[in-house]
């Protein structure tokens, strides 16, 4: 699977000839390199409606005539909006022409200018033999545990901007948890508010059995 970074939380993953949008936050984002018109994709997931997450979704799906992948009263607002929609819960999993799927909880809120638009969402996404976590926007928790113990991560997709989510000390406890064979911070450096230095998320991994990956907006990695 290749996964490119789009900046914040924002990545692209590809295998096989698919491929798939998660929190595609582009316009308004200082550190996207692409624009919504540019992405070419099968489905869009999204962890919560934020704006930060749920971003350029609704026009994406549009497009390319995606579902809009997520909980079932987010994808609601989204295709009151006019986009196609797959809806699912927490828990639940779901296996899609372009790969499997399933939601994981994550603790943060989800929010619209209509108001709650439900829980907010990780995803475990397993595409071309390879299973990436994303874990949204999230604090620890301790269910990591069982994630990472019925799933063999081997990439997580962490947040460390700290503020809204995880910062770097808890992530780093996260990828205690999770046990995933790769890591790579996101949700940090967008905004004054969740800046930091990403290679202390590395720097406190030393040592340990994953393989931590810091990549600039516009760069991919192979996993
Ligand atoms: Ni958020
Ligand atoms: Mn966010």
């Amino acid at each position: 699977m290749k996964l490119t970074y789009q900046g914040h939380s924002c990545f692209i993953a590809e295998a096989e000839g698919h491929s798939v949008i998660i929190d595609p936050f582009l316009n308004g984002n200082p550190l996207a390199k692409i624009k919504p018109s540019d992405v070419k994709v099968d489905a869009v997931l999204v962890t919560h409606g934020h704006a930060d997450h749920l971003g350029d979704a609704v026009e994406i799906s549009k497009k390319n005539n995606a579902p809009v992948i997520g909980v079932f009263e987010l994808v609601n607002y989204c295709t009151v909006k006019g986009a196609s929609g797959h809806a699912m819960h927490i828990g639940g999993s779901h296996t899609f022409p372009f790969g499997r799927v399933k939601l994981t909880i994550a603790h943060h809120g989800s929010t619209t200018e209509v108001g709650a638009v439900g829980n907010p969402c990780g995803f475990l996404l397993t595409m071309g033999g390879k299973t990436v976590y994303h874990a949204g926007d999230t604090g620890l928790f301790s269910d990591m545990a069982l994630i990472g113990e019925i799933n063999t991560i081997d990439c997580a997709l962490l947040p460390i901007g700290d503020n809204y989510t995880m910062g770097i000390e808890d992530a780093i406890r996260a990828v205690g948890l999770l046990k995933p064979k790769m890591a790579v911070p996101m949700h940090y450096n967008t905004f004054d508010v969740i800046k930091q230095d990403p290679e202390s998320f590395r720097k406190g991994l030393e040592g340990k059995p994953v393989k931590v990956k810091i990549l600039k907006p516009g760069e991919s990695l192979e996993v």
